[in-house]
């Protein structure tokens, strides 16, 4: 069989030609098969191949394909009830869209918005933080803080802040918790006052980093300190759960770890499960009442509430309800954490395992003692990824966690439908991957 043409510039792996999925599984081509632990983009929280779902689109394609999207279907209704349900509470508001990055810049004009229909239009910066990922459209890019995938684009993003996160295993401060005083998040204090809080707009976070931090939780001190600081000096909290929302990491939002109510929440990936594109924004109601009293109006994208999109995720979330997969994420994470820890944190590759839920990352070192990252050019996430696929095994990349000398980690962040014998599975073949590498790279 002829390899499939470049679809665009060539990227780090050797093409794969899936023709078909099923649960946590994948076949390609040549009828083999391979368990797919990174969820694809760590996306398909319940798994492939549901007939259910494949019915429920044909009946709404044939109900209605399209719909401007200042008007309501029974689906976007629907969906929007039930998302009330999962937000924190007052975030029942929602803004739709086509995938993270869309909602991402959503997030960011509202709060610009807000801020300047209030009367303070001064306020017009974004803090951010570096080992972050956002999403790739510029707005995106300029609060990302991987410094790969700024750097092309670097000449025209927004010059916005950034602090750096709550991240342990490289604290900037040389510090080791407890035995510090949580300078990551007292940061953000530092930089308001540098700044003047009355240009700031907002802060914007994940919860816990995933595409290039590799599923860092924070120390239990740092949300609820972000959010007091945010809301002292009137600024808006943009939580960015794009990655880690829809039970992700064993509570339906991340944020609920810490009881924290964030202004904005951002969703995505899990939300359709990749039965379809779709992003969301919710929005605290109080802030959107604000700025409909002042006449605010907020352009949508034309696949804004897509009907049969509004339709999928309505369902996939009624399937995470009934299958009560959310808790199943918490109780199976926590299984597949301390089997990772228990056999993998010894190999010589491994520098941290950190993660919880079915949210774990494991950043790959070239000296344990010394923290030492692998050179860029030796491309190791990519090679781990070579060596896991040919074990049947598909692990996610995360990259850039060390800054400026790189970083390579890989994410597990398997479907929701595996059970224990896949945990077995994926640690069993992921230590035979980095021991290829391994010695591969001698
Ligand atoms: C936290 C976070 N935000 C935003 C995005 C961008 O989402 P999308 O790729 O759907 O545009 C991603 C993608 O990985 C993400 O992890």
């Amino acid at each position: 069989m002829a390899e499939p043409p470049a679809m665009f510039l060539k990227g780090p792996y050797d093409p794969l030609i899936i023709e078909r999925a099923e649960g946590p599984w994948l076949y390609d081509r040549g009828g083999r098969r391979i368990l797919d632990a990174g969820a694809g983009a760590v996306v398909v929280n319940i798994g492939q191949g549901r007939e259910e779902i494949a019915r429920l689109a044909a009946e709404e394609i044939a109900r209605v394909n399209y719909v401007v999207p200042i008007w309501d279907t029974p689906a976007r209704a629907r969906l929007a009830e039930r998302l009330a349900r999962w937000t924190p509470p007052g975030l029942n508001r929602f803004f739709f869209t086509s995938g993270g990055s869309e909602a991402v810049e959503a997030a960011i004009k509202f709060a610009l918005m807000y801020h300047k229909v209030k009367g303070r239009p001064g306020k017009r910066k974004i803090i951010s933080r570096w080992f972050s990922y956002h999403g790739n459209t510029l707005g995106a890019l300029s609060v990302g803080g991987n410094r790969g995938r700024r750097a092309d684009y670097e000449h025209v993003l927004f010059d916005w802040p950034h602090i750096p996160p709550s991240y342990c295993y490289r604290c900037p401060w040389g510090k080791t918790y407890p035995g510090c005083a949580i300078e990551c998040a007292s940061a953000l204090e530092d930089e308001i006052r540098k700044q003047g809080a009355d240009s700031i707009a907002a802060f914007i976070a994940e919860p816990m980093m995933g595409a290039t931090g590799g599923a860092v939780p924070p120390v239990k001190e740092y949300w609820p300190q972000i959010a007091e600081i945010c809301r002292r000096n009137d600024i808006l909290l943009i939580a960015d759960e794009v990655m880690t929302g829809f039970g992700r990491t064993g509570k339906r939002f991340a944020v609920e770890h810490w009881e924290l109510k964030p202004d904005l929440l951002i969703g995505g990936k899990g939300l359709t499960g990749g039965y379809m594109p779709m992003g969301m924004l919710a929005v605290d109601e109080r802030l959107a009442l604000e700025c409909e009293g002042l006449g605010a109006e907020f352009m949508f994208y034309t696949y804004s509430s897509h009907p049969l999109a509004c339709a999928i995720a309505d369902r996939v979330l009624e399937i995470m309800e009934r299958e009560q997969l959310v808790e199943h994420a918490a109780e199976l994470g926590a299984r597949l954490g301390a089997q990772l820890k228990e056999e993998l944190s010894g190999h010589p590759m491994v520098g941290d395992i950190r993660g919880t839920g079915l949210f774990w990352g494991l950043e790959l070192v070239r000296d344990r003692d010394a923290r030492t990252p692998y050179a860029p050019h030796l491309r190791v996430a990519s090679r781990v990824i070579g060596a896991a696929i040919a074990h049947g095994l598909f692990v996610y990349p995360s990259v850039g966690m060390a800054g400026e000398a790189g970083g390579d980690g890989v994410l597990v962040t398997p479907p929701f439908v595996i059970g224990a014998a896949e945990v077995d599975y994926i640690v069993r073949n992921l230590r035979s991957a980095l021991d290829d590498v391994h010695a591969q790279l001698g």
